[in-house]
């Protein structure tokens, strides 16, 4: 595709989508890291004489104007990161918004209000992608995160005007690709998360294209279960035993070593601080239930890790989000950030929850590249293809 290198700006409104939807309470946006991400995009536009106007979804208004999901919320934390003032348009098509981008001058820039305000945006309708394009010359998406849905600001403009990436989407791909696309081997994924139903199609593509599988999370309790192993009162999905023990199977055939707990971290509640104790994995008694991985596990995990070349990491490994069952996650991820910071890893990792686990164990920052996707980087890394990067692929040709 089509980069903002190979586009002619000069002059141009840039339509330019991209995914600011961000955490929000009380009106405040409590993390703008999707915000401070599409800074380079806009500058780079102007830098080449563009001017960017901003479209984006914000919540899931289901095609109703429903102020609480309004984007001018977000407006004072794009200004704060891209240091100069932004110009708020009510709606994204229509004479208000035609006005609004007619005012423009060149070193301005634009946010036009949820496109999902509009039912013709997640219907990716013809017609309203027109409306979008009628107040511009070029198109660029940034939107990685959003570029799993066949939305009209994500797929069908992208056949209306000069389309390219922008410089996240870029990072974004070029990440995602050295991860699984063409990675150093081998090749250690880390799939954590509570239900193996969720996550059926990513592990059964995993298992085809990684060296090392780990799974963590209440899925490993299935795997267990699918193994014959007691798991007491465990969080665990019993009808998908057998499921489990076709992608065990299926990794067999295909060599990827899959890595399930050795050791156990049991309670009887699940609360913060609860008595816990930590057994071998064969020993959960029936009233207890499993809410983390034990450090044998973890050291284990480790010693892999160190033979690997690449990371690929989606879900926590247990119920991190209440202590003291993040240790494995958190011991695993320093791990990970040790390894990168030595030079001996790429690292990759995606997945709100997982962006939150690794911040928490103070790991993030050492990672070669953490997504800011959650339901792109899945379906990314279940081999789907995505429909916003599929129409800027399209739009090259
Ligand atoms: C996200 O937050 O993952 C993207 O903005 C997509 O949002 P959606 O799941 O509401 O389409």
């Amino acid at each position: 595709f089509n980069t903002i290198d190979d586009m002619d700006l000069a002059g141009k409104v840039v339509l330019t989508r991209v995914d600011v939807n961000v955490p929000v309470e009380n009106g405040q946006v409590t993390d703008a890291t999707r915000i401070e991400k599409i800074v380079p995009t806009v500058k780079d536009i102007q830098a080449k004489g563009g001017i960017p106007v901003l479209l984006a979804h914000f919540d899931r208004p289901k095609g109703q104007r429903v102020d609480a999901m309004s984007l001018r919320q977000i407006v004072p934390s794009l200004e704060a990161a891209l240091g100069q003032e932004v110009v708020f348009a009510d709606d994204c098509i229509g004479g208000p918004a035609k006005r609004v981008v007619a005012a423009l001058k060149p070193g301005q820039v634009a946010l036009m209000e949820n496109t999902r305000f509009h039912a013709g945006e997640e219907a990716n309708d013809a017609t309203f992608a027109a409306s979008l394009a009628a107040l511009g010359g070029a198109y660029v998406n940034d939107a990685f995160s959003a570029a799993h849905r066949a939305h009209a600001s994500t797929e069908a403009l992208a056949r209306l005007l000069n389309a390219g990436a922008g410089r996240l989407m870029e990072a974004e791909l070029k990440a995602l690709d050295a991860a699984l696309g063409d990675p150093q081997r081998p090749v250690m994924a880390v799939v954590g998360g509570a239900k193996v139903s969720t996550k059926l199609e990513l592990l059964t593509n995993l298992v085809e294209k990684v060296d090392h599988l780990v799974i963590g999370g209440g899925m490993a309790n299935t795997f267990l279960v699918a193994k014959g192993v007691e798991v007491g009162k465990s969080l665990a999905e019993r009808d998908m035993a057998d499921t489990a023990r076709a992608i065990l199977e299926k990794a067999e055939a295909t060599g990827c070593k899959i890595h399930l707990p050795v050791d156990i971290v049991v309670a009887r509640e699940f609360k913060a601080g609860a008595a816990s104790e930590t057994l071998p994995v064969d020993q959960c008694p029936a009233d207890a239930m499993i809410l983390d991985a034990g450090p044998d596990t973890v050291e284990a995990l480790r010693q892999a890790m160190t033979a690997c070349k690449t990371l690929i990491w989606n879900g926590p490994l247990g119920a991190f989000e209440i202590e003291p069952f993040d240790a494995a996650t958190n011991a695993a991820a320093r791990a990970a950030a040790e390894l990168t910071a030595q030079g001996a890893l790429v690292s990759v990792a995606g997945g709100g929850d997982t962006v939150a686990a690794l911040n928490k164990a103070g790991a993030a920052e050492s990672f070669t590249f953490i997504s800011t996707a959650g339901g792109a980087f899945l379906e990314w890394m279940e081999g789907k293809t995505l429909p916003g990067v599929a129409a800027l692929e399209a739009a090259r040709r």
